[in-house]
């Protein structure tokens, strides 16, 4: 079989092209960590009322102005709900679904992560502004999907 001189050129340049990407996207994830959450922490949602830190849900002052939220979540409740913090506070929110996939967004705030039966998701925020935020269920989770939120008080 002969190949025109153009065709050669065109898989040569995109097969590079792929391979480039490949390899910069590789490079993001796994030298630069810029990779999605591995989700590599794991629990069993049929469980979770017996397993720490979920056995007691609240929140904990950890350092000088650092917290850490445990929140379990269900239909259609976040426990804990209304939630204060102080101004300034570094807040981990340390969450697991006990039933099935919920949202877990703060209005006016960067947060906004899937919470999943089975698996535990972290994530950090610094609170500067003192207000009331809204927290929203954002994936949809039932009849009471619309219900599902509760608020973090910054003061
Ligand atoms: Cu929980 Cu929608």
């Amino acid at each position: 079989m002969k190949m025109h001189l153009d065709e050669k050129i065109w898989l040569i340049l995109s097969f590079g092209l792929i391979m480039g990407f490949m390899f910069f996207t590789g490079y993001q994830t796994f030298v630069l960590g810029m990779g999605p959450p591995s989700h590599m922490e794991t629990i069993d949602p049929q469980n979770v009322d017996n397993i720490a830190p979920f056995d007691e849900p609240g929140v904990y002052q950890v350092g000088e102005n650092e917290y850490e939220v445990v929140m379990t979540l269900e239909i259609f409740s976040f426990n804990p709900g209304n939630i204060e913090i102080p101004a300034g506070a570094t807040v981990t929110f340390i969450m697991t679904s006990k039933d099935v996939v919920h949202g877990f967004q703060v209005a006016d705030t960067n947060l906004n992560a899937m919470v999943m039966p089975g698996h535990i998701q972290k994530i950090t925020q610094t609170f500067h502004e003192p207000g009331e935020y809204l927290v929203l269920c954002n994936e949809y989770c039932g009849t009471g999907h619309q219900h599902m939120a509760t608020t973090i008080t910054v003061k």
